[in-house]
């Protein structure tokens, strides 16, 4: 899809890597709803995107809730009159030690990093359906190709993003709707700097060095850019660069 003229919605964008998807879509030419529960971050990615020469609004919307991403896709047609690009970025890390976790955190994990996933999906597919079509791109992570011991459950919600993207590689035919993930390893945003100096150092020694968020946002521009890619799942590494993960054979 040439990205120059669409509309891209794009939740988490008031931060990391969802930041910088909102402006690499926009130095292509797309005008961006940037949805977030940030309303500071949110404002100012959209004063960047007007920076890079494009359009945008602020749409606050938590991502658990429903009613909420209905808003969030309804502010796409409302200001800018199309719905064709939605980016499920948003995304929260695992905080707690699972076996120790008394306040069942894991499931405020899952919820935000894969049942809203599914929800946006599932309503992003019906607006788009009737519109003739179009990408949706989900933030998954190395850590659902990977096990993540000390994040379980945010490994286990970001492998169900990967499959859940997998298995709905055929509306490109039946909708002309292309639904991709992206897989970055550790990158450089607020999300795991809270880790603190020390971690960050370990984890990047362990992986090979820390991903920029604007490296990331490109590979989400490739999935939208490649009419070929349904089902893909882009990783993002820093020793493998940007490759896909190999198509898994049935049975
Ligand atoms: N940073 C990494 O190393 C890394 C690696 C792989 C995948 N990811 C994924 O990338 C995505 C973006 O993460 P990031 O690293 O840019 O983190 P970040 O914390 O910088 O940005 C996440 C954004 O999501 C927003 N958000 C959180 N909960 C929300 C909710 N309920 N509703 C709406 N917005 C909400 C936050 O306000 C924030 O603006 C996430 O899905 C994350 O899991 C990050």
């Amino acid at each position: 899809m040439e990205i120059a003229g669409r509309t891209a919605v794009v939740s988490g964008g008031a931060s990391g890597i969802g930041r910088a998807i909102c402006l690499a879509l926009a130095r292509k030419g797309a005008r961006i709803v940037v949805a977030d529960i940030d309303e500071a971050g949110g404002h100012e990615t959209v004063r960047l995107v007007g920076e890079a020469g494009s359009q945008a609004v602020f749409q606050r919307c938590d991502v658990t809730r429903s009613e909420d991403l209905v808003a969030m896709l309804e502010a796409a047609l409302s200001h800018f009159g199309s719905l064709d690009i939605v980016c499920n970025n948003a995304g929260i890390g695992e905080r707690q030690d699972l076996f120790e976790d008394e306040t069942r955190e894991f499931e405020r994990v899952v919820a935000v990093d894969l049942t809203a996933v599914i929800d946006a999906t599932r309503l992003a597919v019906r607006a788009m359906r009737t519109r003739g079509g179009g990408v949706i791109i989900n933030t998954a992570s190395m850590g659902g190709l990977l096990p993540m011991p000390n994040n379980p459950v945010y490994a286990a919600a970001k492998a169900g993003v990967v499959n859940f993207t997998r298995s709905l590689a055929h509306l490109a035919e039946t909708w002309n709707i292309r639904v991709n993930a992206i897989c970055p390893s550790f990158t450089d945003t607020p999300l795991v700097r809270q880790a603190g100096e020390e971690r960050m150092r370990e984890v990047a020694q362990l992986v090979g060095g820390i991903l920029q968020p604007e490296f990331v946002a490109e590979g989400v521009v490739e999935l939208v850019e490649d009419d070929s890619r349904a089902g893909a799942i882009m990783r993002v590494t820093v020793r493998g660069g940007r490759d896909f993960a190999k198509e898994l054979r049935p049975y």
